[in-house]
């Protein structure tokens, strides 16, 4: 029986071992992490992320061929395929600083791989790490003579649709050495995704490749995003229409219809982290122009977001001091909790610097945005009631496309408001004919503002 080990419990690690252990029950799927509650997480009714689907996963496979624990030293004893997921985050240090990743916890997960491992194993890069961090990782595990091969296999689901992704990837990568080990090593671990993929959507690259095109991917992604706010910025001046423009593009099968949604940013774990250490190597090999490129992706990002909180305060009379504005999601995305890079961060740090008192409300991520927003409690109310949050407020932000903010009643809601009522759209999620009609000013992204002024 094959045993496979994840190290990182994460977002990644753990919706992706779940599904290998239900997909494949004749392998023994054991997930670790240094983090002890998270682990108790994973063993009880109450997991540690909220990913629509995953708790009947889980609730398949737990006690059967998937186990988490923190008995890391067994764990890599017993397991013939180590995958690493754990975290890399932007280096926050010295060299690189605000860009580079931060391998300090990977690096230290390979030596802890070499001090309890007593035979050869494959290693498994998951998270996303610079080009080239296989060969590091292959030379500290081989320093003492023994024979791990490194391969490397990112991972493409997205939060909110995590299940679904690894039911039914695009593509599987898996990028080894050309070697006749290396070769073994790729189909060991392509024999693992055989249960359920099909092996025409599994690629075969070299590790290099492998680590390249998670950046790439994830960089592609994020720039069509950037493309088409850096659109909604004109048409916001000129009177088109971002939705019409992004139908009329995406219907041009080169250009696709799929990531055009114009919004007040893209937040989430990947993209920028992942676009900046893009950008760290293509300065470290001096394409300098290439790596302002990228780089102009994240900036055009960040000023979409300034943009939507500049507009809110130069439509209420350039001042929010004193003044509840409710913010309508505070996730990166919608069906998911986690608010890591969200943009819904950076707008209501800024709104809470011009003395606004906000009110979130968010059905699954008011846990992590309290942690995020921590200090600022007294400027605050947390609530999951989108009523109570609108209540005496001078406007709305929608900063998540939640669909349960689609079918709240806006005349309530707007009755419940002071006026003039504002709604600012940083999604185009809701119908702002309706809404302008029911005596709102809305601000959508993209799309001509209805005023009653
Ligand atoms: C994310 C990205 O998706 C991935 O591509 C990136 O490379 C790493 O960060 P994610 O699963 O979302 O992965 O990260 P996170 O939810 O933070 O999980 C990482 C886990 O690793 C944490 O639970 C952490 O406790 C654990 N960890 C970290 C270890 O077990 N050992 C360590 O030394 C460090
Ligand atoms: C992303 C990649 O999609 C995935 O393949 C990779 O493995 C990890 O990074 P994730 O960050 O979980 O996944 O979610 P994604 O759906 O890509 O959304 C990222 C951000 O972009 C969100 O804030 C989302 O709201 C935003 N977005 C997405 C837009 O603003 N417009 C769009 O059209 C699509």
């Amino acid at each position: 029986m094959t045993h496979i080990l994840c190290i990182g419990a994460g977002y990644v690690g753990g919706p992706t071992m779940a599904v290998i252990a239900e997909k494949c029950p004749d392998i023994t799927v054991t997930v670790v992490d240094i983090n002890q509650d998270k682990i108790a997480a994973w063993n009880s009714d109450n997991l540690p992320i909220f990913e629509p689907g995953l708790p009947a996963v889980v609730e398949r496979a737990r006690g059967r061929n998937l186990f988490f624990s923190t008995d890391i030293p067994n764990a890599i004893r017993t397991a013939d395929i180590i995958f690493v997921s754990v975290n890399t985050p932007t280096k926050t240090f010295g060299a690189g600083a605000g860009m580079a990743a931060d391998l300090q916890y990977f690096e230290k997960t390979a030596r802890q791989i070499l001090q309890y491992a007593n035979g050869p194993k494959i290693v498994v890069e998951k998270s996303t790490l610079p080009v080239r961090t296989a060969v590091a990782m292959e030379r500290i595990l081989n320093a003492n003579g023994q024979q791990f091969e490194v391969l490397s296999n990112p991972e493409f689901l997205a939060e909110g649709t995590a299940i679904q992704d690894l039911y039914q990837p695009d593509r599987v990568l898996i990028g080894g050495k050309d070697t006749e080990s290396g070769r073994a090593a790729v189909e060991k671990l392509a024999s693992v995704y055989l249960h359920w993929v099909p092996n025409e959507r599994i690629i075969r690259t070299n590790v290099w490749s492998s680590e390249l095109s998670k950046l790439a991917a994830n960089a592609f992604l994020a720039q069509k995003i950037s493309s088409i706010n850096a659109i909604s910025a004109i048409c916001e001046k000129t009177e088109a229409n971002v939705s019409e423009v992004a139908h009329a593009i995406g219907q041009d099968r080169r250009i696709g219809s799929r990531f055009l949604n114009a919004s007040v940013g893209f937040g989430g774990s990947c993209f920028k982290k992942d676009i900046l250490n893009l950008v760290y190597l293509c300065q470290t090999y001096g394409l300098h122009e290439v790596a302002e490129y990228w780089h102009q992706v994240v900036k055009l990002n960040e000023y979409q977001t300034k943009r939507f909180v500049d507009n809110i305060l130069t439509q209420l009379f350039q001042t929010v001091s004193g003044k509840k504005i409710a913010l309508f999601g505070f996730a990166f995305k919608a069906n998911t909790g986690d608010t890591r890079e969200s943009a819904a961060i950076y707008v209501a740090r800024q709104l809470i610097e011009e003395r606004a008192e906000l009110s979130i409300c968010d059905p699954q991520a008011l846990l992590n945005a309290q942690k995020d927003l921590a200090g600022y409690e007294h400027q605050i109310e947390y609530s999951k009631d989108p009523y109570r949050a609108a209540q005496g407020a001078h406007a709305i932000a929608i900063l998540t496309e939640w669909p349960e903010f689609q079918t709240l009643d806006y005349k309530k809601i707007y009755e419940s408001m002071e006026k003039p009522a504002f709604l600012f759209d940083g999604r185009n999620l809701l119908d702002h004919r309706l809404l302008f009609e029911l005596g709102f000013n809305v601000f959508p992204i993209g799309r001509p503002s209805l005023r009653h002024y």
